[in-house]
């Protein structure tokens, strides 16, 4: 059942557009998103690559973009967030975890207890990225990510605009869902943006530092994120699943 915010979020914007978004260029699903929901909707990055916010701030300079920093992400991510912050003269809002919830896991488990089960990785998830996520969209309307299809078999479904129950039923966006890696490369490579040094290293998805690793030319792209445990389970929780 759709609740009712999705559906004044909906009604407000149009079922016929919304359809026809499917088939729009990155840029235009984010001109339409932004026209429409600016100031209630930001951008969320996890700083692998910068063509989403190169797009965006060409549209709008004061496009609200956040970042949860989990307190575990590798360096090579911070000094790239910082490359791109100053290249595109963004304005970043960071969000950390509730320090309390962070020294209490740690206190209770050690700095590894993510290592021990599936259900411990996810509390440690929990308390570093869901929490937060769900401060960073409280008030706004609809969400941009950088989900694509091709990133494996969770979001192999995956839709340009959906209504995110989990979080009380805004709109979520995915202009490159159905972009390639190649697709991202060439678009960086136009643009002369920033390259995460991590990318250059073989990680073609990067989250935080202990859960993260290169993988070899031609695995699937997620391989590296959690690689201990089963491709069906790749997932923090951020996008509800
Ligand atoms: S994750 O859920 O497995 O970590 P992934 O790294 O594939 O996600 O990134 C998919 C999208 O989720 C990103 O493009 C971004 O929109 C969002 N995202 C992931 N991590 C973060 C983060 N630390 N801060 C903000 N957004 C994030
Ligand atoms: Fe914790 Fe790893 Fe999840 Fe980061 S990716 S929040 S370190 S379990």
């Amino acid at each position: 059942m759709i609740c009712r915010n999705a559906m004044k979020s909906i009604m407000q914007s149009g079922y016929t557009t919304i359809d026809s978004l499917e088939t729009q260029s990155p840029e235009e699903i984010l001109r339409w998103t932004l026209d429409r929901f600016h100031p209630h909707v930001a951008i969320a990055t996890s700083f692998q690559d910068a063509v989403l916010l190169h797009m965006a701030s060409r549209i709008r300079p004061d496009v609200r973009i956040f970042s949860l920093d989990t307190g575990r992400l590798p360096e090579e991510t911070y000094a790239f967030a910082e490359a791109v912050r100053l290249r595109l003269n963004l304005s970043i809002e960071w969000v950390f975890p509730k320090h309390e919830a962070v020294e209490t896991l740690e206190r209770a488990k050690g700095l590894y207890s993510f290592r021990e089960s599936l259900e411990a990785r996810k509390a440690c998830c929990a308390i570093r990225k869901v929490e937060p996520l769900n401060r960073a969209l409280t008030g706004l309307k609809a969400w941009v990510t950088g989900l694509r299809r091709e990133d494996g078999e969770t979001r192999a479904e995956l839709k340009v605009v959906e209504v995110d129950e989990a979080h009380g039923g805004i709109l979520k966006i995915n202009p490159l869902a159905h972009w390639t890696s190649v697709a991202v490369e060439a678009y960086v490579r136009q643009h002369g943006l920033p390259v995460h040094r991590l990318t250059e290293r073989g990680y073609p998805s990067i989250g935080c530092a202990p859960c993260t690793r290169a993988v070899e030319p031609g695995q699937p792209l997620r391989s590296g994120r959690w690689w201990w445990e089963n491709p069906e389970h790749k997932e923090c929780g951020l996008h509800g699943r």
